[in-house]
């Protein structure tokens, strides 16, 4: 394309000369999301009038976001856990044709790889919490029904002072509230963990800035993490919720799905339980 007279700049002529450095691409699926993630900041960017200030801050933000973040501070995450992003993600790969399958929700930003293994019915916790106990009993199955052996179901969770032993490993061994289970031959499992509690995501890094900019409340509901994996299955990351969080209705990572909401009863040996039973779809 020619070098065009300084009058015949436009937004549009502007757009049309970006969007046509990718005609080459050579996969289409890359050329795709440029041209769409062209098309689409550009025109943010015209339909607000960013301001010269407001664009270098904005890059300043993304680049300090980038630098708080490290192996166990997962702050790009966090960031679009914020934005619904990362909600939207899970939204538009369980439209898949994944039948009945546990719905999918939030990684967040405290996963940890390698979760020690622990037997049924072993307590994840290995260092001082005063939370009430829960123990967590379910199934796993595929969708067809069958139950499915020796799936690995990775558990994580934060304790009652509201963080993950990973925001303070001066305090708590990388091993508290952390754990890998095995379902049995019925694809049966068992878990002891706490009773989950309302925390604050991390407000000391720029998405924490973010949300007081914009007078967002940082509160997660109540819940434990679960990854699930089995052979011939695709993966799962899902979150099981307490009935007892106030905060279902507003978590600020848009992570509640009403299918994965427990009410936790008093069993008969007098310690707090809840079910969840887990479908994996097919890979
Ligand atoms: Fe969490």
């Amino acid at each position: 394309m020619a070098i065009q007279p300084e009058s015949d700049y436009s937004f549009e002529s502007h757009l049309a000369e970006v969007l046509s450095r990718y005609v080459d691409t050579p996969n289409p699926r890359l050329k795709e999301i440029m041209e769409a993630l062209t098309q689409h900041l550009l025109t943010f960017a015209h339909e607000v009038k960013l301001t010269r200030d407001e664009w270098l801050a904005g890059l300043d933000f993304l680049t300090k976001t980038g630098q708080k973040s490290d192996e166990l501070r997962l702050e790009m995450m966090l960031l679009s856990d914020l934005l619904g992003l990362s909600a939207l993600i899970d939204i538009i790969e369980s439209a898949d044709d994944l039948g009945d399958a546990t719905d999918a929700t939030l990684l967040g930003p405290f996963y940890v790889e390698d979760a020690p293994e622990r037997s049924p019915g072993e307590s994840i916790v290995v260092a001082e919490d005063n939370s009430e106990r829960l123990r967590v009993r379910g199934r796993v199955t595929s969708t067809s029904g069958e139950p499915i052996e020796d799936a690995t179901i990775e558990v994580w969770q934060n304790g009652q002072d509201g963080l993950y032993p990973i925001q303070d490993l001066d305090r708590f061994p990388i091993e508290h509230l952390r754990g890998t289970y095995r379902s049995g031959q019925d694809g049966e499992y068992e878990m002891l963990c706490v009773r989950p509690v309302d925390y604050p995501v991390p407000m000391d890094g720029p998405p924490g800035d973010m949300l007081r900019a914009v007078d967002r409340e940082g509160m997660r509901a109540a819940h434990l993490h679960f990854l699930v994996k089995a052979q011939g299955h695709r993966p799962l990351v899902t979150e099981v919720f307490d009935t007892q969080s106030s905060r279902l209705n507003t978590d600020v990572v848009f992570g509640v799905r009403p299918s994965l909401i427990r009410t936790p009863e008093l069993g008969a040996d007098g310690l707090l339980e809840t079910t969840f039973d887990v479908v994996l779809a097919p890979s």
